[in-house]
């Protein structure tokens, strides 16, 4: 069975939401002071991206806001995410704040607010600005410093109305695609530059934590990391071993520093890259979180691959599990296991699915309406599993499906579609799919389980 039922397990004040990010979406990306980011560069570079598409008009979010807010709320959410431009609010990277980028953010939190739906910013999803770019990037330490400054420029003006904050989304995305494999934007291949850029992608999560702190008191901080479960493909003692090398590359290594245990030594010695390290910086990584955020998407089952790039194991495709259209496999139960272990190993207190959801291959039939049950029950499955591990004890306090729209889903640019709505990119004409009417059915369902009426 698919449908999701256990409505009672999730606590009454559950976060319903959706979540986005500011460069899938926004558009105009040189209107009111916007400065380029790595994204622009990267996805006007020839070959880089499916299809030669690029953010420049996204679903033009930026414009048409009132209409995506008016979305939600025939979703039923009661939350939404979404990620601020850091070219739009310091367009150098550093120095001086433009107003006309905060104004954007300003408006949209109001109008989420008087729509009865809270804001949960994201202060870095990818988009750094191509400034900081040309200076180093995430390979030099000053960008730590950089999204400090930048961090308190926006947690200044949206604090008063903004409790939620993530300081980083998926930063092994940034460090490892985009500094090892350079399938994502700045496209660099290069191990040391990849260890360094993680290093300090770390440090400014740690220091962007104190500086929305310090702007805001009541924030309550957190980090986003998209995590997998890791099986190894064989028995094999080499696949065994390259699975824990896969488990440290993509979970260890992102959770244990923030969690005050320092960066995983074996990890250290399988790259072989010196950390630049300072006193000090260990406990600012390390600071306390109010919460902790998990994106899931598909498990890892590896095989060792001794000449492949770090972590030498590589992803094997097993024949006849069910794939979604980015070849991701379907596993619902990975993400009932990471929340446990998140709650067991790492003694989260609050965590948030901050993402989950798939893409598959939609079609608009011949009334306008998108019928996408495949979307559905891996929404559903996955809802179970989280009903699960909320039984099992994990205090998981909100589910964000991603994502709101389709959207530019980066290096597979526009034809990998993961909306609850559908974008017909065209007309920019938005239509609600099943899988966000289903949402919209699970929401008013969990509201009525707890306030003792039918939905
Ligand atoms: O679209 C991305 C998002 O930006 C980060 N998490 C994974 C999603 C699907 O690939």
């Amino acid at each position: 069975m698919t449908e999701f039922t256990d409505h009672a397990a999730l606590p009454p004040d559950f976060a319903w939401g959706t979540a986005t990010s500011a460069y899938q979406i926004e558009g105009a990306v040189a209107e009111d002071g916007r400065a380029p980011s790595i994204w622009d560069t990267f996805s006007h570079t020839p070959g880089t991206i499916d299809g030669g598409d690029h953010g420049d008009t996204a679903c033009d979010h930026y414009h048409r806001w009132p209409e995506d807010i008016a979305l939600m709320r025939r979703l039923g959410t009661g939350a939404y995410r979404f990620s601020i431009a850091w070219p739009r609010i310091v367009p150098g990277g550093d120095g001086p704040v433009n107003g006309r980028g905060l104004d954007f953010y300003d408006r949209l939190v109001d109008g989420l607010l008087e729509a009865g739906i809270t804001p949960s910013a994201t202060l870095y999803h990818w988009d750094l600005p191509q400034a900081l770019q040309d200076r180093g990037g995430w390979t030099v330490r000053d960008t730590a410093h950089h999204l400090a400054g930048y961090a308190s420029a926006v947690a200044g003006r949206l604090g008063d109305r903004v409790r939620h904050w993530a300081t980083l989304n998926e930063p092994l995305c940034s460090a490892w695609i985009g500094h090892l494999e350079g399938r994502m934007a700045p496209g660099t291949r290069d191990l040391t530059a990849a260890v360094r850029a993680s290093y300090h992608l770390l440090l400014g999560h740690g220091l962007a934590a104190q500086a929305v702190r310090a702007a805001a008191p009541d924030a309550e901080v957190g980090i986003v990391n998209n995590l997998s479960t890791v099986a190894p493909a064989s028995d094999r003692p080499e696949d065994l071993a390259a699975a824990r090398r896969m488990d440290g590359h993509t979970n260890r290594w992102w959770l244990d520093p923030v969690h005050g245990r320092g960066f995983p030594a074996d990890m250290v010695e399988v790259y072989g890259v010196q950390l630049p390290e300072r006193p000090g910086d260990a406990a600012v990584i390390a600071a306390p979180l109010d919460w902790l955020g998990l994106n899931y998407y598909f498990p890892a089952v590896v095989a060792d691959d001794p000449d492949g790039p770090a972590p030498f194991a590589r992803q094997v495709e097993r024949p006849g599990v069910p794939v979604t259209g980015m070849g991701w496999e379907v596993d619902a139960g990975g993400i009932e296991t990471l929340l446990l272990r998140l709650t067991e190993e790492y003694g989260a207190r609050r965590l948030y699915v901050t993402e989950n959801g798939s893409a598959y291959p939609d079609a608009v039939r011949a009334d306008g309406s998108v019928d996408d049950p495949e979307r559905t029950a891996y929404l559903e499955r996955h809802l179970a599993a989280c009903a699960r591990a909320v039984r099992k004890g994990v205090p998981l306090a909100g589910y964000f499906a991603w994502s709101l729209l389709d959207n530019f889903e980066w290096a597979y640019g526009y034809g990998k579609r993961f909306g609850l709505v559908h974008v017909d990119y065209a007309t920019q004409r938005r239509t609600v799919k099943g899988s966000g009417h289903r949402y919209a059915g699970i929401i008013r369902a969990h509201r009525a389980a707890h306030s003792g009426s039918a939905a």
